[in-house]
């Protein structure tokens, strides 16, 4: 038996942050982001029955030796509870919209997609043990814990707290109680550094276990959580700036003060936070900040603000991207089966 499904699936840029876990791919706190519109992958997924499972793994047409581990641990992974899978050989064919130099983490598109290909693949042989959507979810955070919530579109949040009903630490859920500055908004995205991490998200995530700040952080990003359902749905904008840029900070901190530590950002990516937030105070505007685990930065702002921001980054922001390179995004409406 033979066949193939083809996901088309975006990347995700988080609000409050996730970062530390409890346990094989649980989060230590819930996290809530906005799925992006620009920044997606396509992967499609062949699949053939098999006596001698096989797995080729291509980026962007050419044969990728470096993904195929990732790849085949996540189907172990996956084999546990859908053990059929060990009877097929894989060709899996994935590119991105973005480059994957530009340290834009591929990993929450790149597994999402995967994730919906395999969910595909189930329901076609019709052992999907849980809804589409929710498994293609719970697949998705076993590949990558920020891939579980490109599921989705709109603003998507995952992880257990009393505040968000219906919420899971093993599947993200869209969240809609949303005021309807939040559905336009936008992400450009500044590329400050070219190449890849210096660090992997898993080890970071790790450094958590020992940090002398750990238990304070999963508090707080708990009470971020309960705040920020309030601005989401009142709309109130300086609240919004005030919380997420206190939680990129604290995503960095929380880097600059494990053991060992690291420092992630880079002169430029201080020097762009710097002229946002003069430019705000000049400009009556609520243009904001965050960061990834990485030196680029992300700039938020409502539709309003497209005007302003452009004369920003034309007069200031570019000449400090590598290469003047940024990616203009907005919030999107999540995956689309091709
Ligand atoms: O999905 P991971 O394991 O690569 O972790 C991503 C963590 C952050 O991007 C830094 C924050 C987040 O919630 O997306």
């Amino acid at each position: 038996m033979k066949g193939s499904v083809k996901w088309q699936s975006p990347s995700n840029i988080a609000l409050v942050k996730y970062w530390g876990k409890k346990g094989f791919q649980i989060p230590a706190n819930a996290s809530i982001s906005f799925t992006l519109s620009n920044c997606h992958t396509t992967t499609e997924l062949k699949w053939t029955k098999s006596d001698s499972p096989e797995l080729t793994v291509f980026l962007d047409g050419h044969e990728n030796a470096a993904f195929k581990p990732k790849v085949a641990a996540y189907f172990e992974k996956i084999a546990q509870d859908y053990p059929i899978i060990k009877e097929y050989a894989f060709e899996i064919h994935t590119s991105n919209t973005f480059p994957h130099s530009s340290g834009i983490a591929s990993s929450a598109s790149g597994m999402s997609a995967l994730a919906l290909c395999t969910c595909s693949l189930l329901e076609t042989l019709d052992v999907l043990q849980k809804p589409f959507f929710e498994e293609a979810s719970n697949l998705a955070r076993i590949g990558s814990g920020s891939a579980s919530r490109s599921v989705y579109g709109g603003l998507v949040e995952w992880g257990q707290h009393p505040d968000y009903a219906g919420s899971s630490d093993l599947f993200a859920v869209p969240y809609s109680d949303v005021h309807p500055v939040f559905h336009t908004y936008q992400d450009t995205i500044l590329l400050v550094h070219e190449g890849q991490k210096s660090v992997s998200s898993s080890v970071g995530h790790g450094l958590l276990d020992n940090h002398p700040f750990s238990d304070k952080r999963f508090e707080i990003a708990q009470q971020n959580m309960s705040k920020l359902k309030q601005i989401l749905s009142n709309g109130d904008l300086d609240s919004f700036v005030e919380l997420i840029e206190s939680e990129a900070l604290m995503l960095h901190g929380l880097m600059m003060t494990s053991s060992p530590s690291f420092i992630l950002m880079l002169p430029n990516t201080l020097a762009i936070i710097q002229k946002i937030q003069h430019f705000r105070k000049q400009n009556d505007c609520h243009i904001a900040f965050t960061l990834d685990a990485g030196a680029n930065v992300h700039m938020l702002y409502p539709e309003k603000d497209v005007d302003k921001a452009r004369r920003l980054i034309d007069n200031e922001l570019a000449a400090l991207c590598a290469n003047g390179q940024y990616i203009c995004d907005t919030v999107g409406t999540g995956p689309t089966k091709l």
